[in-house]
């Protein structure tokens, strides 16, 4: 059954820096359904990390709406756009905000014990997802002691801890040489296939884009092309040797 975890309506961002008006988004339309991968691609300045931010809700718009789960984010306070964005969505940036005087397991233990979980709960928990992101054996490492395709692994493992609805990735590979991007996307392919992750992945990279199976372009603040992949295959390749854990547990 398809279900929609975030929608906007024609939304409007403008940044009021005094002197000068920037149009950021201007008029976004969008729906994301349950189990989509989608990239939104477009040159720099297009307007691809306010869209993320804005549907997120950690800026607010101008016009339009943006619904996650039915719900207009507008009318949320504060407190409750904050619980929402802990519970629903994991991020993933680019330069992967890790706290560099805790190792990886702590990084990804972190989340789930601001959200008052077991500490023995929590750390279950992130040592699964250490191992679903293919670094079972770093869990013990600081930031500063893994590579940057690593790095970005434990990012993953963090943003996936508390089961979110959605991750959002904004540039995921863009630190990254083009060997070590293909593997962080084939690994969050590979997460979409096998395990049912919804991500939104924002991207200036075109080889991205051609593999994933729904590709949002814009240009200056607009959508100018939504397009899906028919080549795309869904099933879940059988190289994919963790065990189903979201499957399992969703
Ligand atoms: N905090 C801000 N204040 C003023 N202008 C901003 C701010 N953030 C982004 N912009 C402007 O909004 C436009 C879209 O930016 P952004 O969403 O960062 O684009 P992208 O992620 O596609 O590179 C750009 O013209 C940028 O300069
Ligand atoms: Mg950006």
């Amino acid at each position: 059954m398809k279900k929609t975890i975030i929608s906007s309506k024609d939304v409007v961002k403008i940044y009021d820096t005094g002197d000068v008006k920037v149009k950021a988004l201007n008029g976004i339309s969008l729906e994301i359904q349950k189990g989509e991968m989608v990239a939104v691609m477009g040159p720099s300045g297009c307007g691809k990390t306010t869209l993320l931010n804005c549907l997120s809700g950690l800026d607010d718009v101008n016009n339009g709406i943006i619904k996650v789960d039915g719900k207009d984010i507008a009318k949320m306070n504060d407190f409750d756009k904050s619980a929402y964005r802990a519970r629903n969505i994991g991020f993933v940036f680019q330069f992967y905000n890790l706290l560099p005087v805790l190792t990886a397991k702590e990084n990804v233990e972190l989340p789930l014990l601001l959200a008052k979980k077991q500490p023995k709960e929590a750390s279950k928990t992130a040592e699964k997802m250490l191992e679903l992101v293919g670094l079972k054996d770093w869990s013990n490492h600081k930031p500063a002691e893994l590579s940057g395709g690593q790095r970005q692994r434990v990012t993953i493992a963090r943003a996936l801890a508390n089961t979110p609805a959605i991750v959002f990735a904004d540039e995921p590979t863009g630190d990254l040489d083009s060997k070590t991007g293909k593997e962080i996307m084939d690994l969050l392919m590979d997460l979409n296939r096998c395990e049912g992750i919804t991500f939104l992945i924002v991207t200036h990279d075109s080889n991205i884009g051609k593999n994933v199976p729904r590709r949002i372009t814009m240009q200056d603040g607009q959508i100018k092309a939504d397009k899906r992949n028919k080549d795309y295959d869904f099933t879940c390749p059988k190289a994919y040797t963790n065990k189903k854990f979201f499957n399992d547990n969703q």
